[in-house]
């Protein structure tokens, strides 16, 4: 990896697969019939909140019966090994990145392990169901949702994003479909600034041609390998 010093990483749901988690486009990716574009809109939120809250209090309590798995593994290795810069972002909501213990990272989509009040903007940490109409600890309102970024709504931390990709010489993108922007875009943004891009998926992205190079196969065989490759040249 010669002239290699920052290293940027987006991750999707295909790298938390083998641990159990679902997916959101792939077999067994409907929740009681609905797709997730459907559930994770603020008009659902504003119509529906029982159903909204239900979806992200049944992920929420599956964290507790996962693991991380050898990505998540091989990820946080790079991370405490890595001499140069590195920002690992996911779009993940569950929390096996953390519990593997990668620790430079950005949840650009939310957390499950968090609540959001949607009047006053107080993040608080969350591990318990979250019905609607919960109060909020900081204000008292009745606000409290999950602290999910849904459909519309803008990612969270996309300045620092935006820098790390500018200073990116690899970007990685790891089992993400590609279909939802703005991180489906990361992958231009970095190439035109110069950064060889790479793709670990279990097929094509949406956006495969953007990348310089693309491997195809499970997370959990591809990203321990990558990382060895990485560490080791
Ligand atoms: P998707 O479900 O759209 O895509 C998962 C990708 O992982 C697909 O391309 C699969 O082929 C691939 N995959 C599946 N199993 C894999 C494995 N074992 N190893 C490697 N790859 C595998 O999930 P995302 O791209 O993450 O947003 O979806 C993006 C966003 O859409 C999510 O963050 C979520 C959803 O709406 C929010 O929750 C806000």
């Amino acid at each position: 990896m010669g002239d290699i010093q920052n290293i940027v990483i987006l991750t999707g749901a295909g790298v938390s697969a083998e641990s159990g988690v679902a997916t959101f486009r792939g077999p067994g990716g409907l929740w009681e019939g609905h797709r997730v574009e459907d559930v994770c809109t603020p008009e659902a939120l504003w119509r529906q909140p029982e159903l909204v809250h239900r979806f992200y209090d049944d992920r929420r309590a599956k964290l507790g019966t996962v693991q991380p798995n050898a990505a998540h593994e091989a990820l946080a290795r790079l991370d405490a090994e890595w001499p140069g810069g590195l920002l690992l972002v996911t779009q993940n909501v569950d929390d096996l990145h953390e519990r593997a213990g990668s620790t430079r990272m950005i949840h650009m989509h939310g957390e499950l392990t968090s609540a959001l009040c949607a009047s006053c903007g107080t993040r608080v940490p969350w591990q318990a169901p979250l019905p609607p109409g919960t109060p909020c600890p900081a204000c008292q309102m009745a606000a409290l949702r999950p602290d999910i970024v849904f459909f519309g709504e803008m990612p969270y931390h996309m300045d620092a994003i935006e820098a790390a990709l500018a200073q990116a010489d690899l970007f990685v993108s790891i089992g993400t479909s590609g279909a939802v922007y703005p991180a489906a875009g990361f992958v231009r943004t970095a190439k035109h600034h110069g950064a060889q891009t790479l793709e670990l998926n279990l097929d094509p992205s949406e956006g495969s041609i953007w990348f310089d190079e693309s491997r195809m196969g499970t997370a959990g065989t591809l990203v321990p390998a990558w990382v060895e490759g990485v560490l080791s040249s």
